[in-house]
């Protein structure tokens, strides 16, 4: 793990073959076990950045950035649903990197983003792959799971990696950057004090979806990410889902 700001912790670990964990641990007002924004970046011909980060952050994640490589290479900023930390700082990136576009879901590019980015996004349907060189990602619609009509997630195929955005948010300062622990626990002791779920009655069909990529690392946005049987873990979480 390299420290890419030592004021703010701002720490940067590749968790899967290419890509990188960005985690800046942050204090929540009112909160003492803390709190952490994770983006991850995969590093390829066509860099990809999954999750820009609030935009007042910024400075911080470009910082951590350029620590694994220019970030003007950077080709594809995406992320899962409309929110500050999902995609707040989009502009920002489309300005540092001239070649960026967004990367979303068609709903998500039709309702918010074809209007809030500088540039027009790409747009993808569901299960639709990108190349972006020795790793593929998929597009995964996953309407209102945990939350935001617009919600998708995206599968790395190479190294079976799931970008699961808010899914599994643990609280504190996201250390390890990667855990074979349990994180179900945690993050379901968060979702029933902050109720952020959606409680679509579909959650359990997206979650199969979900596990029938076969996921060997979930890659959170807040906590640590995680690696093992994925699968059995996002149908584990079903079940909390539906108890
Ligand atoms: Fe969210
Ligand atoms: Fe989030």
């Amino acid at each position: 793990m390299t420290v890419t700001n030592t004021q703010s912790g701002t720490n940067v670990h590749e968790i899967a073959d290419g890509i990188f964990r960005i985690n800046t641990p942050v204090v929540l007002p009112g909160d003492a076990g803390g709190f952490s924004f994770n983006q991850y970046l995969i590093v390829d011909d066509e860099p990809l950045l999954f999750h820009t980060g609030l935009r007042h952050l910024f400075p911080l994640v470009r910082e951590a950035m350029a620590h694994v490589m220019p970030v003007e290479r950077l080709r594809h900023v995406a992320f899962s649903h409309v929110e500050a930390d999902e995609c707040g700082a989009l502009n920002e990136w489309l300005t540092a990197a001239p070649q960026a576009a967004p990367l979303c879901g068609t709903v998500a590019a039709i309702v918010s983003i074809g209007d809030l980015a500088d540039r027009p996004p790409r747009a993808l349907a569901d299960g639709e792959v990108v190349s972006l060189g020795r790793h593929r990602v998929q597009w995964l619609d996953a309407p209102h799971l945990p939350h935001a009509w617009e919600c998708g997630f995206l599968v790395e195929q190479a190294t079976g990696t799931l970008l699961c955005g808010d899914l599994f948010t643990q609280p504190g300062a996201g250390s390890p950057a990667v855990t074979e622990g349990d994180i179900l626990g945690p993050s379901e002791a968060f979702r029933h004090a902050m109720d952020y779920f959606s409680y679509t009655r579909h959650a359990d069909a997206l979650l199969e979806k979900l596990a029938n990529t076969r996921p060997t690392t979930l890659a959170c946005m807040h906590g640590s990410a995680w690696r093992g049987d994925g699968a059995a873990l996002l149908r584990a979480l079903a079940a909390e889902l539906a108890a």
